[in-house]
């Protein structure tokens, strides 16, 4: 049975293909599809199309779907197209004649669009709060270590020296930027498209503010066309968001791996977070970043999925779109999941205190001892020549004292200052 039944069932082999995995995707729009119908019937009620008594038994109905769903009972049945048709019928199940009549001034089109927007919001709060989670740990960690030493890389040749709290801090600090973009995607998802119908309005008096408040929405989409044009670019924005996020993470991925192996050594974890081999019993593993790592290089590609099924769609509401959902749903979980794991293994994580020791990374110091040089008068470009044949003729020694003070060095964190860059970002993404 279809809502736009109008006496003949299409073909079983058409309506599987085009419903696709709906059945299954939808269940996680349920809860907004029902709180997005509680806020049209309450604004159709007021313009008249609906009496007081009618919205009274629709939204008690209503209310008990979303206990059902809250119960984790909530299906879609065989048969019916999604989760929009399998409320409604149950509704007109229960409710007869007024449950045919909430449809009024609204299609399909910009219901599926104004259950996105609010999942799309609610998800975007869920990994905001697991990035929080994962910048905490690292800033925690980044004060913990502060004095801990480890080298410094360009061209991954020995540099300078660096720390572990100007490393677990640098990532920290590149997810405050990352929360720009997903500060961004959410202003994008918390507007109204309620009202644009099947793209072009209605010619009831709908009263969109009214539902736009109902819904907690900060703005609305004012242009029904723009609205629908909303669908997949609201989702590109929010893959951006992820890409940003998953580049970060990702590339921490890839320095746990490396700091993990024997001949850096910078790093491990308990036994019981590695993994094993099946032939080589030495074997302690770092699969869990190498995951990571692979799904952190994936969700990058997500924006370019997008941005192909969309590139040049004609305007209005094309099925197309439908599969925005396949895209983005299992990348805003998979995403989580990453962080979550990174900040759960970050809590056993293991750092070596006296990796510098090492004469391997005697030559971390020239650029201090020229510094000293320079503090002593001698011109810089002397200083550097006079270091550099040391380094040369095998008489360099290094002094491992290090005195960096200036704001972001290994003296001078700024945890706090970068908390507050964070915090700035974090406090404006709220449900
Ligand atoms: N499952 C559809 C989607 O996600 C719902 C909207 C259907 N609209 C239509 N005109 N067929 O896009």
């Amino acid at each position: 049975m279809k809502l736009w039944s109008k006496g003949f069932e299409p073909d079983k082999l058409i309506e599987e293909f085009t419903v696709g995995r709906d059945r299954e995707l939808d269940l996680r729009l349920a809860r907004f599809d029902v709180l997005g119908s509680m806020a049209h019937i309450r604004m159709l009620e007021s313009i008249g199309l609906l009496t007081a008594a009618e919205l009274e038994s629709l939204l008690e109905a209503l209310g008990d779907i979303l206990a059902v769903i809250d119960r984790g009972e909530f299906t879609i049945a065989p048969g019916v197209e999604d989760v929009h048709s399998q409320v409604e019928f149950m509704l007109t199940e229960r409710l007869g004649d007024v449950g045919k009549k909430i449809h009024s001034g609204r299609s399909r089109n910009d219901q599926v669009l104004v259950d996105l927007k609010l999942f799309m919001r609610d998800e975007i709060c869920n990994i905001a709060d697991a990035t929080g989670r994962l910048f905490d740990r690292l800033q925690a960690l980044s004060e913990e270590h502060k004095v801990v030493l480890m080298p410094g890389y360009t061209h991954l040749q020995i540099a300078m020296p660096s720390s572990f709290g100007l490393w677990f801090g640098a990532y920290a600090e590149a997810l405050a930027d990352d929360m720009q973009l997903l500060l961004a995607a959410y202003n994008i998802a918390n507007q109204n498209p309620l009202g644009s119908a099947a793209g072009y309005g209605s010619s009831f008096p709908l009263d969109r503010e009214m539902t736009t408040r109902l819904l907690g929405f900060a703005d609305l989409h004012y242009n029904v066309v723009a609205a629908q044009m909303s669908r997949g670019k609201t989702e590109r924005a929010l893959a951006m968001a992820i890409a940003a996020i998953a580049s970060t993470l990702g590339r921490f991925a890839m320095d746990v791996c490396m700091w993990m192996c024997q001949n850096f050594a910078f790093i491990s974890f308990p036994d019981e977070l590695t993994t094993g081999s099946s032939i080589m019993p030495h074997k302690k593993n770092p699969d869990v970043f190498e995951i990571m790592r692979g799904k952190c290089n994936r969700l990058q590609a997500v924006q370019n999925e997008i941005a192909l099924l969309t590139v040049n769609l004609p305007l209005g509401y094309n099925r197309d779109l439908q599969l925005l959902k396949d895209i983005i749903f299992p990348a805003t979980t998979e995403l989580i999941s990453c962080l979550d794991m990174a900040d759960f293994m970050l809590r056993h994580i293991r750092v070596r205190t006296d990796i510098i020791d090492d004469p391997r990374y005697d030559h971390l110091f020239t650029v201090e001892e020229v510094n000293r040089l320079v503090l002593a008068g001698v011109p810089f470009r002397e200083a550097y020549k006079k270091v550099g044949l040391e380094v040369r003729d095998g008489s360099y020694t290094p002094d491992r004292s290090v005195h960096h003070t200036h704001i972001g060095s290994i003296g001078n964190l700024a945890t706090d200052r970068i908390r507050t860059k964070f915090q700035a970002v974090s406090t404006q993404i709220k449900r």
